[in-house]
């Protein structure tokens, strides 16, 4: 089945590219700033799973044509140019320099979705408050930088706020994946006394992040019981977080939908962005 996929994937896209792929590889004499084999590892550590690749290139410039000249010889599936495929997660961006770079990106790239990979090569020197290290344009995507002042990835989509990190070794490049470390951050969370699941009862008065509430102390075993506490208490250890559980205020477990509203319960505590 998966070579199947394969060979039929291989034909479809090398349909779509051949026609421009022999054109495009010119006898360039220039060398690049990056050397082949960091070419090659870059484009592994940033499309580790992609069969292919969408391509946007902005610049007539010789830097630009060496580039994607490297790029040609160092992708081995097959991509397209200036065309959209969204079946394919990969996108290669090289521009000459950092304005066009986020104009292509801005326009071509959904960056929502959050298995979106970007690599984007800028044939220019970048500093650290450059407009193309703005984390707000890439929203869920994984991105990583490569440019003549420094090479950036960025933190991964789990974790807010997100930010741009400067590589040391082209290994850091690399998005993490498997279990997920939300390293000590506090997550609010919901719950009532419901036994045999949840014994949790006694509460403290607080306010946490400007909203009043009642949140249950949690400091004796014998509240700290039950199915369901157990469980959330294992995936705090092993996702690595913090937490304070905060009790629906009004009467209602869930809450009751009232029209365009939901009043109280814990579904209303998740409508209000409490937890
Ligand atoms: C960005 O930082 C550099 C120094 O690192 C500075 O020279 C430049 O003026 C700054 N640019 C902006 C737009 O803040
Ligand atoms: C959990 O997060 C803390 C705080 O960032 C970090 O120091 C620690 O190494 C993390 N623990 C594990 C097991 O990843
Ligand atoms: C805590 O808050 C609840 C409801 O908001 C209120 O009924 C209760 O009296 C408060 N307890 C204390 C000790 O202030
Ligand atoms: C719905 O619930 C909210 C919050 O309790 C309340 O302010 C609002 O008046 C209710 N709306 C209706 C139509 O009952």
């Amino acid at each position: 089945m998966y070579k199947f996929y394969c060979v039929f994937l291989a034909i479809v896209s090398a349909a779509i590219v051949s026609a421009g792929k022999e054109k495009i590889m010119l006898n360039l004499k220039k060398e690049s700033w990056i050397s082949d084999n960091d070419f090659k590892a870059i484009i592994k550590l940033s499309f580790p799973f992609s069969l292919c690749c969408n391509a946007y290139v902005k610049g007539k410039t010789l830097g630009v044509d060496v580039l994607f000249n490297q790029f040609i010889k160092n992708f081995k599936y097959e991509y397209t140019v200036q065309s959209l495929s969204y079946d394919c997660h990969a996108y290669f961006g090289l521009a000459s320099s950092e304005n066009d770079m986020m104009n292509k990106v801005k326009e071509r790239v959904p960056t929502s979705i959050s298995t979106t990979e970007l690599l984007l090569i800028i044939d220019d020197k970048i500093t650290s408050n450059s407009s193309i290290l703005d984390v707000s344009i890439y929203k869920n995507s994984n991105v990583n930088i490569i440019s003549r002042s420094g090479y950036w990835t960025l933190s991964e989509n789990y974790l807010f706020p997100r930010v741009f990190k400067k590589v040391k070794r082209l290994k850091e490049l690399r998005h993490k994946r498997g279990i997920v470390d939300l390293q000590g951050r506090q997550l609010q969370v919901a719950a009532f006394y419901n036994p045999p699941f949840c014994y949790l009862s006694t509460t403290i008065n607080q306010t946490i992040n400007k909203i009043d509430g009642q949140f249950f102390l949690a400091n004796d075993d014998r509240e700290l019981d039950g199915i369901e506490t157990k469980l959330f208490l294992l995936m705090s250890k092993r996702l690595n977080f913090t937490w304070k559980i905060r009790k629906p205020n009004h009467y209602f477990r869930y809450g009751r939908p009232n029209g365009s509203n939901w009043e109280g319960g814990m579904i209303g505590q998740l409508f209000r962005n409490e937890v």
